[in-house]
Formats: C-alpha cells, sequence, structure tokens
C-alpha cells in the first residue's frame, strides 16, 4: 500500500503517495526529478548520495522517503556555499559524480565540527580539535572519489574552514 508523505526538499514541500519501501535517493532522483544527489553503489558505500536531513547529513539510498515526511531535506540544488567555488579552484574534482555528495557532506562535517564533535583521530576528545587535515580526511572518510581529487577537495574544505574562522575572529 501507498503511503502519503510530504517531502520538505530545499524549501519547497512536495506531497507524494509512495512505496514505503522507496529510498529517500529514488524518491528524490525519480518522483521529484532532482538528480543532482548520486547514485553511486546504493548500498552505504561510497557516500555521492549524501544529502542534509534536518541538517544533518545522511545516506539518502540507506534512509526510507517515508523518514523523512515532513523533516527539512537540503540536496545540491539547494545548496550555494562557498565551498563550491573552492572545490573548483582547488581541482578537487573531475567527472563531478561525487561532487553533489561531498558537498553535501562537508556541510554536515562542518557543522559536527563547530558543534564539538569529535573524530575517530581525535586524541583528547575532550577538547574541541583544529580541523587540520587529518582530522577533514577521517571526517570525509564516507565519501570516495574515484576520480582521485581527494586532495583537492580536502583542501577545499580547509580553506574554507580557514576563513570562516578568519571572519568569526574578525567578529
Ligand atoms: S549511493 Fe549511497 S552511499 Fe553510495
Ligand atoms: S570527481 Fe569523479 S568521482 Fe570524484
Amino acid at each position: 500500500m501507498a503511503a502519503s508523505i510530504t517531502l520538505l526538499v530545499n524549501g519547497q514541500a512536495h506531497s507524494v503517495q509512495i512505496d514505503p519501501r522507496t529510498s529517500l535517493l529514488d524518491a528524490l532522483r525519480e518522483r521529484l526529478d532532482l538528480t543532482g544527489t548520486k547514485k553511486g553503489c546504493d548500498q552505504g558505500g561510497c557516500g555521492a548520495c549524501t544529502v542534509l536531513l534536518d541538517d544533518r547529513r545522511v545516506l539518502s539510498c540507506l534512509t526510507l522517503a517515508v523518514q523523512a515526511d515532513g523533516r527539512p531535506v537540503t540536496t545540491i540544488e539547494g545548496v550555494a556555499h562557498p565551498l563550491q567555488d573552492a572545490i573548483v579552484e582547488a581541482d578537487g574534482l573531475q567527472c563531478g559524480y561525487c561532487t553533489p555528495g561531498q558537498v553535501c557532506s562537508a556541510l554536515g562535517m562542518l557543522a559536527e565540527h563547530r558543534a564539538g564533535a569529535p573524530s575517530h583521530v581525535t586524541a583528547d576528545v575532550a577538547s574541541h580539535p583544529p580541523l587540520d587535515r587529518q582530522e577533514i580526511r577521517e571526517r570525509m572518510s564516507g565519501n570516495l572519489c574515484r576520480c582521485g581529487a581527494h586532495n583537492g577537495i580536502v583542501e577545499a574544505i580547509e580553506a574554507v574552514a580557514s576563513d570562516a574562522k578568519s571572519e568569526a575572529a574578525a567578529s
């Protein structure tokens, strides 16, 4: 039996009747024509499908559309952030297939870091570690890039994080 849900995507409400087994990824791509969110593995291994749900990063291939009912979802189509230019400037993409997931994941990751969440490589979990390359690599390790553009992606995230820090210090 189909479920009636409301998907709130990038500030727009969409009422859909959907098979309750449908993933959020398939709902976005096939029902709402939001194809910026990519399907890589469809089993939680690559990060290409990352979106923000309640401002937190999730793998949309492992999230049921019904779980997102009435909750704000942000996809790459709803993102306009300096990180996107920074990735281009740092040569952080080649084919671009992983890029929407990298951007959404990085935005979620930066918010997690601001909130003080430690990572696996944080030596002192009671501290608020600086977002150095090792921390960025670990925190972004769920997002693969088959073109090998990881160095540029990390460089772009580092640049944006450092700009945000300078702005916060100046204000
Ligand atoms: S498509 Fe979702 S993690 Fe690969
Ligand atoms: S730019 Fe091609 S997979 Fe990352």
